[in-house]
């Protein structure tokens, strides 16, 4: 059929080609999911939404797809699809879904006390992992990144006695309010999906775009910045990579006007068993790891340097007995801190990275060479075992070119014919993940499935 030219999106696809996809790939899910429809609509009946956690419904998909079981880089459907998942909870299961160490480790925990407001003697075995790994001598928890990242946003404000937070546009750093400010024509505008904010976010956040050493610089000048909470690669609008030498003088930059850097390792930990930092030899005061590092059990930690250590403990001690707006009761429980001991020692390891990284590598190649076959302007760039491809053909340098070049209706039909043809990727963008499970007949079905769609549709 010949495709009309002003019928092209700049992704290269054919709108009308893409909703007659869509429209065929609704009905095929539908076909193929009896018993998730019943599930989902035995849910709605009692679940807000539908769904436990209302993100489930982000997917796009007409009714949630329900989930029997996951075990390794596989997941089991209601329906007795096998998927091979590369969304992998968004990263919560890098290390496989249930992975035996970890799960070994809850049954022998659980045995013993799931929770009790006191330590054992893991909490000292895996702050020295963390140690060892990441590069900072003293570490603290919480249950998510997002708590995480709120504490620490809270020791640095306290320990520098600043009110300033600086980010970089387009970032995410979880549910932490002060992070959802956007640069909008060069001007920072609180994020309008933001729900029941009261407060001007604006008074005490600034945001400049990733790789603009000038406007760091600029942001920085006035010295009232706590600190700069960053991911040393951006991830979470698509992805966009630090050019040569940003980080090296950013860091520099920092420092100089005596705020903090705290990276947020959550996703970039793919990088290896040291994050990014460690594999990149950036120094940052901070950092902040999650989703994976429980081996998919809700955990999170976060590293100081010394000198910041002492600050924040300063802090601390000047500060009146009573509430310190810092921690959750459940966290660092007896399971989660059993969690962590088992991840950290037996899969956070460069044995575990190096195939990981040797497939996602893999992945990136095959997918390149579909996309040239099929001429679309799109680009793949890998950090470690992620992997992600976008619709430009020059990757972006920062997040408002990030933003540009997503396509929501694209990338929904894209998720969508996938998730028909059992292979299953993050739900937000296009991010793909390798876990020590996947195998190389895994990666050969999810470029064969983006041939077929690309086929099929431009
Ligand atoms: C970089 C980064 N930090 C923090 C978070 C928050 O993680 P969680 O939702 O587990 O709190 C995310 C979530 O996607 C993230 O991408």
């Amino acid at each position: 059929m010949h495709t009309p030219i002003t019928d092209l999106r700049p992704s290269g696809v054919s709108t009308a080609a893409l909703h007659a996809l869509l429209a065929r790939e609704r009905t095929l899910y539908i076909q193929r999911n009896p018993t998730s429809q019943a599930q989902a609509a035995h849910a709605a009946e009692h679940l807000l939404f539908g769904v436990p956690l209302h993100w489930m419904n982000d997917w796009g998909t007409p009714f949630a797809l329900q989930v029997a079981s996951a075990q390794g880089a596989q997941l089991l459907d209601a329906d007795g699809h096998r998927l091979a998942d590369f969304c992998l909870g968004d990263t919560g299961a890098m290390f496989g879904h249930a992975p035996p160490a970890v799960t070994a480790a809850l049954r022998r925990q659980a045995a013993l006390g799931l929770t009790t407001m006191l330590p054992n003697e893991d909490g000292a075995v895996v702050a020295e992992l963390l140690a060892q790994r990441f590069g900072l001598p003293l570490w603290q928890f919480a249950m998510t990144a997002t708590d995480a990242n709120r504490f620490v946003l809270r020791w640095m404000r306290a320990a520098t006695g600043r009110p300033v937070l600086l980010v970089f546009n387009g970032c995410y750093h979880g549910t932490v309010d002060d992070v959802f400010v956007d640069l909008v024509d060069g001007v920072a505008v609180q994020r309008n999906s933001l729900l029941g904010q009261v407060h001007d976010l604006t008074e005490t956040t600034r945001v400049v775009e990733f790789n603009d050493l000038a406007a760091l610089e600029a942001a920085l000048a006035p010295g009232d910045v706590a600190c700069v909470l960053a991911e040393p690669v951006m991830t979470n609008i698509g992805m966009v990579l630090p050019q040569d030498g940003f980080w090296s003088q950013a860091q520099a930059l920092i420092k100089k006007s005596g705020a903090m850097l705290v990276l947020d390792e959550t996703h970039t930990i793919s990088s290896g068993p040291g994050g990014y930092a460690q594999a990149h030899g950036l120094q940052a005061d901070a950092v902040v790891l999650g989703k994976p590092l429980g081996g998919g059990m809700p955990c999170a930690a976060y590293g100081f340097s010394a000198e910041l250590a002492e600050r924040v403990v300063a802090a601390k001690r000047s500060a009146p007995p009573g509430h310190s707006g810092i921690g959750t009761t459940l966290t660092a429980n007896l399971l989660a801190m059993a969690a962590m001991r088992a991840t950290l020692s037996e899969l956070v390891t460069p044995a575990t990275f190096a195939p990981m990284h040797a497939l996602a590598a893999q992945l990136s190649n095959g997918l390149r060479a579909v996309l040239l076959r099929h001429t679309m302007p799109w680009c793949v760039t890998q950090v470690g075992a992620r992997v992600e491809f976008q619709f430009c053909a020059v990757p972006p340098v920062n997040g408002t070119q990030a933003g540009q070049a997503m396509d929501a209706e694209l990338e929904h039909a894209l998720h969508l014919y996938l998730l028909n043809r059992e292979v299953l990727i993050t739900p937000f963008h296009n991010m793909m993940l390798i876990c020590p499970d996947t195998t190389a007949n895994d990666v050969a079905r999810l470029v064969a499935a983006i041939d077929g769609f690309l086929t099929d549709c431009v």
